[in-house]
């Protein structure tokens, strides 16, 4: 049985002081049911230190929001999976459609930082998803099954039963159009059998499959109670406890 996992990412928003007040309410915030289901933040690179003071006796985990490929070394900018290790981080996001369109993130730097992440025994949360114009060209499962087999293709079959993937439409992001649960199913249960060919049923069928592009308090529910839907991956609505929260509890009602 998969728990079932809601995960903000706050993109590049909040300064680390912001973001240590924004964790401490979502973790006063939490009653005690909401243990069935698994939470956890990405914040900014910066504010990591900060969110983990605040969540540090809370149930709460916290990731980042990318990750360099390479280990170590002169690569001025970049941030490594050793250094997320350090500062108690249990995820990275990779491949989230911002950065494969704005810093030129392809299937095959996906793949490498996939492989960092997870000899540093970091949890991924692969992000894929076609934009507009692929879906309305009938191209979805062509391009969600390129970048999964892209990012994927290699990787020991239970590294990769202990990832998790985040189904992001990209026209559904930031732009207050979900996917409707019957579509974002549809989607992820392709997720799953193609994931079934490359490491099994059972291997399959551990992995979660969250959905993310305009995840409301209003339309949270009924896109987890979808059998493949096994959490959320939520942007805009993670930048206020509250509606983070009411999040979480949608995903309750679902366990
Ligand atoms: P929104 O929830 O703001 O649409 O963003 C989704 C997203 O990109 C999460 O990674």
């Amino acid at each position: 049985m998969r728990r079932s996992f809601v995960c903000g990412n706050w993109k590049m928003y909040k300064t680390p002081s912001e973001a240590r007040v924004l964790a401490r309410d979502i973790a006063r915030g939490l009653r005690g049911d909401d243990g069935r289901v698994e939470v956890a933040v990405c914040p900014p690179f910066p504010a990591i230190a900060a969110v983990a003071e605040s969540l540090r006796e809370s149930p709460v985990a916290w990731g980042g929001q990318n990750c360099a490929p390479q280990l170590e070394g002169a690569y001025t900018g970049e941030t490594s999976a050793a250094m997320l290790v350090d500062l108690g981080c249990t995820y990275a996001i990779l491949g989230h459609s911002e950065r494969r369109q704005f810093f030129a993130e392809t299937d095959s730097t996906v793949h490498e930082k996939l492989e960092a992440v997870l000899g540093c025994g970091l949890t991924p949360i692969l992000c894929v998803g076609e934009t507009l114009e692929e879906r309305e060209a009938d191209r979805t499962s062509e391009v969600v099954g390129r970048q999964l087999r892209g990012a994927l293709a290699g990787l020991p079959g239970p590294e990769i039963a202990r990832s998790v993937i985040a189904y992001e439409p990209v026209w559904a992001i930031g732009t207050g159009r979900t996917a409707t649960p019957d579509m974002a199913e549809a989607m992820h249960r392709e997720i799953r059998e193609l994931l079934a060919t490359m490491i099994g049923e059972d291997g399959a069928e551990a992995v979660r499959i969250l959905y993310g592009g305009s995840v409301k308090p209003g339309n949270a529910a009924d896109l987890f109670s979808q059998p493949n839907i096994d959490g959320g991956l939520i942007g805009g609505a993670s930048l206020t406890a509250s509606d983070f929260l009411a999040i979480v509890r949608a995903g309750c009602s679902t366990e």
